[in-house]
Formats: structure tokens, sequence, C-alpha cells
């Protein structure tokens, strides 16, 4: 049976819409010190998803505007020192190095490095088709292979899963690309031999009788759909590394724009969601690389303190240092984001932009809801303020 790439394409555009759609309440303008002669807007925006870019390739949760990104990115000054600290699946990294600017992300999630690293490394685009459809063949002769482990297996078409496992057998010599494709391709097949009803809350909820999914024409679609749109060039750097310790791998004083959506403070799993189904099968601990993330309620302030500290020491006494965050309600109580990161920054008097979800998908979201969920883009510009 053969998965519509319509229904993908709908489901990508709706999966990213619910969680990232956002619009600016109002038309502001931020000096750069760095530049002078340049500002940077953070005007309103009317749409807010492309499902015609890489940024399909894996549904990571917490993945950002990359419309919003590039906005902002396009008013940078070519070949500067971009950082993400917190990079997830690279959508910043991936729109800043389109653009010129010399790329370096970090996070402590090794599958979102991956796929980080898939959308920015440069590849052979033939080779990598060649490989593919090698690597295909080859995983169809198997004579053995593993059963996928029973947690996931439950949410799969059983010949769906075992040519997921055939895959998994062959992917040693994968590169980032084919991987965070393979990996993109299990979240679909999931949503497929569940009869496409997953959505950002039902996620996990098994649909019988489960359809049978050809996952190696799944896979192929999806190296063609987005082989195209990597655009690889050396100047990215990809680390999975602690942020609270980025100043032992990115030197003093050379970053001039940090740019990042933080994890947010209601501990959002990003070892959860499709990511966790994906570690199942791959055999990651989950729990190990969760260990290492700042996601609980109890630390939250402490480890973001560390972080802004370390990101400090990176800096130079000029960086633009741009941050995306949101309102959440912590032990029953409203946190203003940008509150929040103001107070425990090492940076004086931020500018803040205030957004909200209108009349997109995400708006809806927030009707049926009864709720007014709000992100603020918080920027601190050294050169005009300093630090505190
Ligand atoms: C809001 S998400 C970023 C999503 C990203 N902008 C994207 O579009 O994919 C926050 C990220 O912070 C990462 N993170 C959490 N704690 C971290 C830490 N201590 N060091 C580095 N990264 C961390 C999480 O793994 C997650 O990918």
């Amino acid at each position: 049976m053969k998965i519509a790439e319509t229904s993908n394409d709908k489901l990508d555009s709706l999966l990213a819409r619910c969680h990232h759609s956002m619009i600016a309440m109002n038309e502001s303008e931020v000096e750069n010190a760095h530049w002078p002669q340049r500002k940077i807007n953070l005007r309103y925006l009317e749409k807010v998803n492309n499902p015609h870019s890489i940024h399909g390739i894996y549904p990571y949760r917490g993945k950002m505007s990359a419309i919003d990104a590039a906005h902002v990115i396009s008013q940078l000054v070519p070949n500067s020192r971009l950082l993400d600290p917190f990079c997830g699946t690279g959508t910043i990294i991936y729109e800043a190095q389109l653009r010129g600017l010399q790329v370096t992300g970090v996070d402590n999630n090794p599958l979102a490095c991956i796929i980080a690293r898939g959308k920015t490394e440069p590849i052979d685009k033939e080779f990598t088709l060649t490989h593919l459809e090698y690597s295909i063949e080859k995983a169809h002769t198997l004579s053995y292979v593993p059963p996928m482990p029973t947690a996931p297996a439950e949410y799969f078409h059983e010949t769906t899963a075992e040519q997921i496992m055939r895959i998994l057998s062959v992917s040693d010599s994968f590169s980032p690309f084919l991987l965070a494709c393979f990996y993109g391709a299990i979240c679909l097949a999931a949503r497929a031999c569940n009869g496409w009803l997953w959505t950002s809350t039902s996620i996990g909820k098994i649909n019988p009788p489960l359809r049978e999914i050809d996952f190696f024409s799944t896979l192929f679609r999806k190296v063609r759909k987005h082989i195209d749109f990597v655009k690889g060039t050396p100047l990215v750097k990809i680390h999975s590394y602690d942020a609270r310790a980025i100043n032992e791998i990115v030197p003093s004083n050379s970053i001039d724009v940090v740019y990042t959506s933080p994890p947010y403070f209601d501990a959002l799993d990003y070892t959860g969601y499709y990511t966790k189904l994906v570690m199942e099968i791959l055999g990651i601990d989950r729990n190990q690389i969760r260990d290492g993330l700042i996601q609980r309620y109890s630390t939250y302030e402490k480890d973001m303190r560390e972080a802004l500290l370390a990101l400090d020491q990176v800096v130079h006494n000029k960086s633009i240092i741009i941050f995306v965050v949101g309102n959440r309600m912590v032990h029953g109580k409203l946190v203003r984001g940008s509150d929040f990161f103001s107070k425990i920054a090492p940076w004086a008097e931020p500018y803040v932009v205030e957004r909200e979800y209108t009349k997109t998908a995400s708006g809806l979201w927030d009707r049926i809801n009864a709720t007014r969920r709000k992100e603020q883009v918080v920027v601190w510009d050294l050169g005009l303020r300093g630090r505190k």
C-alpha cells in the first residue's frame, strides 16, 4: 500500500502550524549596535509555515517557524558568526546557512543534532540516491533482521515494522541526510499505519486495524522530496553538547549573534512525541538523554542561569542576542517568558516584542481550549545596553 504524498504534506503542514504558527501583534524595530546602520524588524507575519522546504523532514517537538527565522536572519549581515545554543533540528541553522552566515549549532539531544546535520551538511545528490537504492536492495535481501522491540512495534503493521528493521540493519553507512529521512519516514509510517489519525495531542493512540505501509517507498519518497533543499556548505558546525558548558567548545568573544528558541519552562519533553518512538526503535536510552536536557521545573532557573553565563563568555560586547520565548503556566501560575529571561540574564534592558496566535490553526486550538498563548521575542543589544 502506498502513502499518498498529499496526506503527508497536509499533515506535515498542519503539525507545523499547530505548534509554531505565530502572528506578531505589533510592528517594531530594534536598533542593532553591531551594525549601526541596520535594524532588526520584528514585524507582523502573515505566513509562518512553508511546506515546500526541508523543515518537514522530521516532526521534532518545539520546532520553530522557519519563515520567522528567515525573516530575522535575512536582516543580519552575511558572514556574521551566529550561534544557536539550543538548535534542535536546526531550523535557524539551516536558514542562516542559506544566507551565508557562519553558523554554530549546539543541542544536547543527539537525535536532533543528526537531523540538523542532515539539513545542513553538503551531500553528493547523485551518490546519495544511488546509495539509497543500493541500501534498499540490500535491506530487502537480508536473510535475517532482528525484530522491532515490543513497545514501538505496537504502532506498526508487522510488514512495515520488519521493513523498518531491515533499513536499520543497513543504516550504518547512511549520511546524516539519509538518517534524517529515515527517522522522518518512521514517523510518517507510524501515522500512516494508524490511518493518519494522529495529531499533536493523539500521538501514540493505536487505531486498529493497522494499515500496511510500504516503508521502502515511504523512505524513497521522503528522500526525493527533500534532497534538492540541501544546500550544504562547510560554514556550519553542529555539536551535540550541553549548552550549560558551551564555553568549552565555542571560543570566547567569537559570536556576533545568538538566535535561539530555548527549552520551555513547562518541561516539554524533547525525547517524547515521535522521538520516543524513533529512539525506542534505535535502542537509544531516552532517559539518559533526557537527563542532559534542561526540562525540569525544579531546576529550570538554575540550569538556565548556567547556560546564560556560559553564553555570556562566547559573545562580545557588541553582540546581539535574540531569544524566542513564551508564556507558560508553571504550578498554576502564568509566567511570562520575557519577564523570566530579563530577570535572570546577565545582560541589561532587553527589547521585547510580544506576539500571539490569532487566525492560524494555532489560534483555532486556542479558541477550542479557551487559552490565549503568547510568545515574546527578547532582544539584548550588548553594544547599546551592555551587561547588568
Ligand atoms: C525549543 S527546542 C529548539 C527547537 C529548534 N529551534 C528547532 O526548530 O528544531 C529547545 C531545544 O533545547 C535542547 N536542549 C535542552 N536542554 C539542553 C541543554 N542543556 N543543552 C543543549 N540543548 C538543550 C532540546 O533538546 C531542544 O532541542
